[in-house]
């Protein structure tokens, strides 16, 4: 899409084309037939390049609803842009936490179709974005009218911005090479030394998840988001808005919950320990945020192994901060006594999770041929050094 094809999109005509291909989306799953059946629009100048074109935006709108919700079906995105953009409930979060701040004014520093910008925006804050792109800073314009946000857009290189006007920075690096996605912060454009020059002031940088903790500069707070479950995202947050060093924070149906480090009492307080009657898996985001032991001193339990993330307690946990499983019994490791076992239990469908142990759970499953009516949940990882199996039922 260029900037006459959005142009177009926007125009009357074009909102009539996106209304019936939004339609036809629905109603016709078979992309060739939407198309033939788009074509017999009487819309002024729906050109066949224009019709595929509604039928795209209304595709990738359907496709967004995933990320952003009901906004989706408002906004408008490339399937690149909308790739990048932050999910919603996340950059909702993030947006939270800057009006917690009292950050009235916020810059977004390669706002792409402007995920972050839209959620900052909706909390009250003047936004602003730049992008290179301007074709992005265009989509930006279109989601924030679209969605009735004020907010001011314009093409321009990150690098070359003063933020000193505003009060918080904030910055999405694209994570892509000319490869594909990048794990090297040297990749990022703008780059890692800009970030590192922008978290000297209060700004917080969306980051990957994988962020190795020693890259986070010193007085510098290290976020993970999880949503439902999923690691999502990292984000650092400098200045006055870092508050701790590590956080995780994990959103969920019920709201969010966040543990820091002030919550861990470390590893050798709360130690290593048999299985008790309950097994924890702890929250990637809390995993990422190096917080297990936090998990394992909340739920008043220990740790099954010294460099596993499971923690086992005697107590039912309530933690929004891990999976919790009942531990049933421990079953054989070996293969063979292990298929009798699960045999003998009439165990037909088998979840297998594991840690710390080299088992490919299709193959195993494969193996182990299971037959018999009853579902089961098996963990195999490491109790003092030794390959366990054990039972265990998911706690609701
Ligand atoms: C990951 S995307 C941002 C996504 C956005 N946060 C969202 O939720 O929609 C990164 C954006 O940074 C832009 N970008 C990269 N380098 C830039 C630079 N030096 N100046 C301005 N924008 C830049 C890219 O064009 C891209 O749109």
């Amino acid at each position: 899409m260029d900037l006459d094809d959005l142009a177009w999109l926007l125009s009357d005509d074009g909102q009539l084309l996106l209304a019936e291909a939004t339609a036809l989306v629905d109603a016709e799953p078979d992309p060739l037939r939407a198309q033939t059946a788009l074509r017999r629009t009487t819309v002024p100048g729906a050109t066949p390049d224009r019709t595929s074109l509604a039928l795209s935006q209304a595709g990738l709108r359907r496709r967004a609803e995933a990320k952003l919700g009901a906004l989706a079906a408002r906004m408008y995105f490339t399937p690149d842009a909308l790739e990048q953009a932050t999910r919603l409930s996340v950059a909702r979060h993030r947006a939270a936490r800057l009006r917690a701040f009292e950050a009235g004014t916020v810059i977004d520093l390669g706002c792409g179709i402007g995920g972050d910008l839209v959620a900052a925006a909706e909390t009250g804050a003047l936004v602003a974005g730049v992008d290179l792109d301007p074709v992005r800073v265009a989509l930006a314009r279109a989601n924030l009218d679209a969605l009735g946000l004020p907010g001011a857009v314009q093409v321009a290189d990150a690098t070359t911005v003063d933020t000193s006007p505003f009060d918080v920075a904030f910055a999405d690096p694209a994570r892509r090479s000319a490869r594909g996605r990048s794990f090297s912060v040297d990749d990022w454009t703008p780059p890692w030394r800009f970030v590192e020059g922008l978290l000297r002031r209060d700004a917080c940088v969306k980051v990957a998840p994988g962020i190795p903790h020693e890259l986070v500069p010193d007085d510098v707070e290290a976020e993970w988001v999880s949503d439902h479950g999923e690691v999502k995202e990292a984000a650092l947050w400098s200045g006055r808005l870092a508050t701790v060093r590590r956080r995780a924070t994990v959103l969920g149906d019920g709201g969010l919950a966040t543990l820091t480090e002030e919550d861990d009492p470390g590893a050798a307080a709360v130690g290593v320990r048999p299985v008790g009657r309950y097994l924890h898996e702890p929250d990637g985001a809390v995993i990422r945020a190096g917080l297990v032991t936090a998990v394992a001193a909340a739920t008043g339990g220990g740790l099954l192994d010294p460099h596993l993330a499971y923690t086992t307690s005697d107590e039912a946990p309530a933690t929004p901060f891990a999976r919790g499983y009942e531990v049933l019994e421990e079953l054989p490791y070996r293969e063979k006594p292990l298929r009798a076992a699960l045999r003998e239990r009439g165990i037909g469908r088998l979840e297998i999770k594991k840690r710390g142990v080299d088992v490919v759970p299709e193959q195993l499953r494969k193996r182990l041929a299971l037959s018999g009516d009853t579902e089961g949940t098996l963990v195999l990882t490491r109790v003092a050094g030794e390959g366990t199996a054990l039972l265990v039922r998911p706690l609701r």
